[in-house]
């Protein structure tokens, strides 16, 4: 199971040392949520502190946004070069469209869903993208409760996958924690982005070790 931590549980008095010490404790990726105050009712952090999370960051950063007009924010956090690039489906008209201007950067593109989203929309769109993002609690905010309902989705985005793109992963976001690790892998989830129970936690490394499942 690939972890990738999200940030926004993190001290942001000390922003780049959390940085630090997560990704010392043996991350994969640091997962960076972008909220525009109109896709979600909150608002987070523009290139300038991902710059700085970048620059703190030993780990490949995993870009979500979770934002309106989402051509202009990929061109706007592409110089920052991440691994991945998220956006959610419920906001994009174009979707192939965007998803052939997040490749010209050079980006892997994943796409998001929120917990009502069907899986079945991704059915065009599987064998162009590398990574689907599940939502397991409302975006807009870290320290909810996970909704069972994403272990469906999960499992019949896996079939799905295994149909048309088996190098496509999934990775699932929100209200993850070492007591729904295993059934998260047992569905078929590749990546879990933990942003509560990672931060909240006195032992990063152990933290970490307890989602390597
Ligand atoms: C919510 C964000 C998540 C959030 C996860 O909109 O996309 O990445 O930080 O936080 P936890 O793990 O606390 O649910
Ligand atoms: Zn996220």
């Amino acid at each position: 199971m690939l972890v990738a931590p999200s940030i926004l549980s993190a001290d942001f008095g000390k922003l780049s040392l959390e940085v630090g010490s997560i990704c010392e404790a043996g991350c994969d990726y640091v997962h960076v949520d972008v909220m525009d105050g109109h896709f979600v009712p909150n608002l987070t952090m523009g290139p300038l502190v991902v710059q700085a999370v970048k620059k703190a960051a030993t780990k490949p950063l995993d870009i979500h946004l979770m934002v309106q007009n989402n051509p202009f924010f990929v061109d706007l956090f592409a110089p920052l070069e991440p691994e991945f690039l998220s956006f959610h489906i419920e906001e994009e008209k174009h979707l192939h469209r965007l998803i052939q201007q997040t490749r010209k950067h050079g980006i892997r593109p994943a796409v998001a869903l929120n917990p009502h989203t069907d899986e079945s929309l991704l059915e065009y769109i599987l064998s162009d993208i590398d990574m689907v993002l599940v939502m397991s609690v409302n975006p807009g905010f870290g320290g909810q409760k996970f909704i069972p309902s994403a272990l469906e989705k999960i499992r019949r985005l896996k079939e799905r996958i295994e149909r048309r793109n088996p190098s496509c992963l999934i990775e699932v976001d929100g209200g993850v924690s070492d007591q729904n690790i295993h059934a998260l892998k047992e569905a078929g989830v590749d990546m879990v982005v933990a942003g509560s129970y990672l931060f909240g936690s006195p032992d990063y490394r152990a933290a970490i070790a307890s989602l390597r499942v």
